[in-house]
């Protein structure tokens, strides 16, 4: 490690580095699996009107305050909380976050072993002969229901995320960031181009660009926001913990900017890639969580050198989706680490444990144990259910606590004093505080609101 601070935690090697890191925390399976599918089954360009809202208003200040509060208390989530507010139950945000924290990871590793099976898939020749995309339907609905493809697949890549997060801060997680995120955004381009001159595309570009607003109900707004928060992964303590290894000279108001507009670029690019695709093979755009496995290797199945763009597609998008689930790992190990006093080691391999263990219902929900794929009162299968409750209701309610805490506990002048450390002229001062103080509590509140007003009433 290049730097060190006091307290020997290790610290980023490069501004270059945090920014890298977080935008690899990022930039994940959120952009390029869940936003097309969310986007899809709410109505198309209406949500992703409202998700670019939910991106400037709420996500941005909320990322500033997250960052600030790391880099201040140079602890992680539970530690910063005690740190900033000694003695308090503030404390209490930080476990709802370690919680969060091992729910996300568990889901997402079996998604993101979806993802790595289908490097193997497309290798194989499984979408050589493709006529239609309900054949490309079929084989993902097979996949997901063969146990011996997804336990070995999400088992090897939390295995992966194990080793990488054991290895530490900067030899782990800053490298690999680093060097893939622009190969995976010129592929995603080169998708873009392929799909928009499909015969038919006009349609799904009408979809996800022209807002009909009339599409908007509660549930929309809320699943615009989790998705917005779940992208730019706040509200579990990710961007506190990755804040707390930046040194002081950092400019966190570029640093966050920075990591908010490469991150909403390529969920954009990604609808764009995905959309006038679907509706070029008339499918439905509410597909849900398989959307993406369904279009994907259709849309390469139409291109000359298709398995070699396929198979590059489905390896960078397992390692944008390994340097997020590093992120959410470490905010367990670090909480660990801090608070229990164990080493990396143990903390590391404790953790990967427990989150197989919590996977293993999620990997059920594809087709292998009947009960897991439809719940009953919920009605969708347990990975869309810990998606929706983890991966947006709790990230929600985990980043309406920051933005109070930093607005109103710890303090707008006190956080600004931390901003300035990095960026005396913060000019943007003024606008964050009143974003943090006032509309990002009261509009995460009021969505909150509207949504138990709907379910309940
Ligand atoms: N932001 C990541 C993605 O878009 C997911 C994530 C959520 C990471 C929460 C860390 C914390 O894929």
């Amino acid at each position: 490690m290049t730097n060190e601070n006091n307290n020997n935690r290790g610290l980023w090697g490069s501004k270059i580095g945090f920014i890298a890191a977080a935008a690899g925390s990022a930039i994940g399976l959120g952009n390029i699996w869940r936003f097309p599918y969310l986007a899809g089954e709410n109505g198309g360009a209406a949500f992703v009107f409202l998700y670019l809202f939910c991106i400037l208003l709420i996500g941005f200040p909320v990322m500033l305050a997250a960052i600030s509060m790391g880099r201040s208390a140079q602890r992680s989530i539970v530690g910063s909380f005690k740190t900033l507010a000694p003695d308090s139950n503030w404390k209490y945000v930080g476990i709802l976050g370690v919680i969060t924290g091992f729910a996300i990871l568990s889901f997402y590793s079996i998604v993101a072993g979806y993802t790595m099976g289908y490097i193997f898939k497309t290798v194989l020749g499984s979408f050589n002969n493709i006529q239609n995309a309900q054949q490309t339907k079929q084989i993902f609905a097979e996949f997901i229901s063969d146990p011996y493809w997804v336990f070995i697949c999400s088992y090897l890549f939390l295995f992966l995320n194990g080793v990488i997060v054991y290895k530490g801060i900067e030899n782990g997680i800053e490298r690999w960031s680093k060097r893939m995120m622009p190969i995976l955004f010129i592929l995603l381009i080169i998708l873009v181009i392929r799909s928009l001159t499909l015969e038919g595309a006009l349609a799904g570009l009408n979809f996800y660009l022209k807002p009909d607003l009339s599409k908007i109900t509660g549930s929309t707004i809320m699943n615009a926001l989790g998705q917005a928060l779940f992208s730019l992964s706040l509200g579990m303590g990710t961007m506190i913990t990755y804040g707390s290894y930046l040194s002081k000279k950092d400019n966190l108001v570029t640093s966050a900017s920075y990591v908010c507009i490469l991150d909403t670029l390529i969920a954009f690019i990604a609808g764009l890639a995905i959309f006038p695709a679907l509706f070029a093979m008339n499918l439905a755009p509410d597909q849900g969580p398989s959307l993406v496995f369904i279009v994907i290797p259709s849309i390469f199945s139409k291109m000359p050198g298709g398995i070699f763009f396929g198979t590059g597609f489905f390896i960078l998008l397992s390692i944008a989706a390994l340097t997020s689930t590093i992120s959410q790992l470490e905010v367990v190990v670090a909480y660990f680490i801090e608070e229990w006093k164990w080493s990396r080691k143990k903390a590391t391999a404790i953790s990967v444990a427990v989150a197989s263990v919590i996977a293993i219902p999620s990997a059920f929900s594809g087709g292998i144990v009947q009960f897991f794929t439809k719940l009953p009162v919920y009605g969708g299968d347990f990975l869309s259910f810990m998606s929706t409750v983890f991966g947006s209701y709790n990230l929600i309610i985990g980043s309406f606590f920051i933005a109070v805490f930093v607005g109103w506990k710890w303090g707008v002048h006190l956080a600004s004093e931390e901003i300035i450390k990095g960026n005396p002229h913060f000019k943007i001062r003024f606008l964050w505080n009143f974003l943090i103080k006032y509309v990002s509590p009261i509009a995460v509140f009021l969505i909150l609101l509207n949504l138990i007003k709907s379910s309940f009433f």
